[in-house]
């Protein structure tokens, strides 16, 4: 097991549509999941996407489990999709607070849909799939966006609602004390 470098936005492979997976329960296979969750769990993050890591395969992992970087985000157990495809089962889309690996220090407002189905392969091959809605809906959406060559930024409505952290929820200025000249 490895933690490996996460590309970063402008990194040209972030942009590519990411090929299918075919050969399941193989080490290579074995072994990069195990990458991916050692890397995304270093860097505190809840989902990664092979791409992430220089891996143009469709597959995604995520967990979430009182984590720092999403506080309020309810438990998902450790998952590893392959070769997800979602189904949109609620048509009404939510804006709400999104990171990523690849765009560290960075936070935008995201609209996803509020709730999704999910099918894919775990990584023996077999048929995993379920409903997912909230936070998990919204992850599994940031996810595959990443294998369709998608990042966050590009699904901002206004992108005021775009920045860094650090800008974005510092507290607010205290007043000012003195009489600044125009
Ligand atoms: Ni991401």
């Amino acid at each position: 097991m490895a933690i490996r470098e996460t590309l970063k936005m402008g990194h040209s492979l972030l942009w590519q549509t990411a090929r299918p997976v075919e050969d399941f329960g193989s080490p290579e296979l074995d072994a990069l999941i195990a990458d991916m969750f050692e890397t995304m769990q270093a860097l505190n993050g809840v989902g990664l996407a092979a791409p992430q890591i220089g891996e143009s395969l469709h597959l995604i992992v995520f967990e979430v489990r009182d984590n720092p970087r999403y506080p309020e985000a309810a438990a998902i157990p450790r998952t590893v999709l392959v070769n997800p495809a979602l189904r949109v089962i609620d048509q009404t889309q939510e804006e709400d607070w999104e990171g990523c690996l690849s765009l560290p220090g960075l936070r935008g407002r995201v609209p996803r849909y509020r709730a999704v189905h999910y099918q894919g392969r775990d990584a023996q091959g077999r048929v995993l799939e379920g409903e997912a809605r909230g936070f998990h809906a919204r992850l599994l959406q940031h996810e595959v966006d990443h294998l369709d060559g998608i990042l966050y930024p590009q699904r901002i409505r206004d992108l005021r609602n775009f920045g860094f952290e650090s800008a974005l929820f510092a507290p607010p200025p205290a007043p000012e004390k003195t009489t600044r000249e125009s």
